[in-house]
């Protein structure tokens, strides 16, 4: 069949190799509605570089892109910046494949493919700030341990200001469209914030110092490639404005509801609390667990100043979907919430209407 998977110029010696995931619609416990991107990077320099490769059932993709720019038994260098296996599932057969001269990553990301991977040849381990010439062209690391895993790095390429951001300032949204000027700002404003706030809002205080180091060097970013979702050029400044305003987490006039429900009993109680606190002034988000994700309540948490969480007594525990996203929340760490709790433990307070059912 007639190979219609395509290289995408990103600038003149950069092109895009990655592979479109349509169909994921879980990503670690994360509702990704409008699927992924997993996205790899060819820098066609002096010495040919991939930067990450893709998850493994996409190998062929990316393979197949290559190919449209170059014999993949050119490439040089690989370097992976994040060896979570979405960008390093496929990389020991790329490895097997193109017998690279060299591939680079952090010191944890080394010793991490070799665990993964029993990957049987030399990674080589690159320091925070040390660069790699490429002939014509110089790529610079930058270590951003827990962004989002303890191996994670950038690589940034000087002569292009070029920043290679593996999961920062990334998204889950499958499209065709490689850039995000070319996108749907409404669906790139809500997929960014998504993707933070499932994501790397843990990190925030490690985002703040990162963009605080950034700043102090002096570096600037005419094109930002993360790993999943569109790249942005032309404008860098907005996702990068939008990082520091959701990892500083300040409280805004706004208060998220969330509750679990049997016999209407607490969600009596969850309304009149958001009446209550609308009256008060606040902007208010009503969230049933029967009827959202996990996903989105985080989602709704970003900017958020108050969380107040209701749920009924259900064998001496919470109902399972409010302890669903309790436990997700205790992993996220949200920070400057005030919280709430409320909740029911006896007869229903009005008798269930007919055909109404547990909500
Ligand atoms: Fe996209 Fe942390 O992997």
């Amino acid at each position: 069949m007639k190979n219609t998977f395509k290289a995408v110029p990103v600038t003149e010696d950069v092109w895009w190799v990655g592979a479109i995931d349509w169909n994921i619609r879980d990503f670690h416990g994360y509702q990704t509605r409008r699927g992924s991107t997993y996205n790899a990077y060819l820098i066609l320099t002096d010495t040919v570089t991939l930067i990450d490769t893709v998850k493994a059932p996409f190998r062929e993709e990316m393979m197949a892109r290559i190919a449209s720019v170059i014999d993949p038994g050119k490439i040089d260098y690989i370097v992976s910046n994040h060896s979570e296996m979405d960008h390093s599932g496929s990389l020991p057969e790329v490895i097997a494949a193109v017998n690279p001269k060299k591939v680079f990553a952090s010191a944890v990301g080394a010793k991490t493919l070799k665990e993964l991977f029993s990957i049987d040849r030399e990674i080589t381990a690159v320091k925070d700030g040390e660069t790699l010439s490429l002939g014509n062209r110089t790529l610079t690391f930058l270590e951003t341990r827990m962004l989002h895993w303890p191996d994670s790095m950038f690589s940034y390429l000087n002569e292009e200001e070029l920043l290679f951001s593996q999961d920062a300032f990334g998204m889950h949204y499958a499209s065709l469209e490689r850039f995000a000027d070319e996108s749907d700002p409404a669906i790139l404003a809500y997929e960014a914030a998504t993707y933070y706030a499932n994501i790397i809002l843990p990190y925030s205080p490690l985002v703040l110092k990162l963009i605080e180091r950034v700043t102090a060097a002096g570096l600037s970013f005419r094109t930002i490639a993360p790993d999943h979702g569109p790249i942005w050029r032309k404008e860098t400044g907005g996702i990068i404005g939008n990082y520091a305003k959701w990892a500083a987490q300040k409280p805004e006039a706004k208060a998220v509801v969330v509750y679990a429900t049997m016999w209407h009993s607490t969600e009596m109680m969850a309304r009149a609390i958001s009446e209550g606190l609308a009256a008060g002034g606040l902007h208010v988000k009503l969230m049933s667990m029967d009827e959202v994700h996990r996903s989105d309540v985080v989602y709704e948490l970003l900017g958020a100043g108050a969380l107040a969480v209701g749920s009924p007594t259900l064998n001496n525990h919470l109902l399972p979907n409010m302890a669903d996203i309790l436990t997700y929340l205790t992993g996220l760490k949200p920070r400057n919430l005030i919280g709430a709790a409320f909740g029911s433990s006896s007869a229903p307070l009005s008798a269930p209407t007919a055909g109404a059912g547990r909500r």
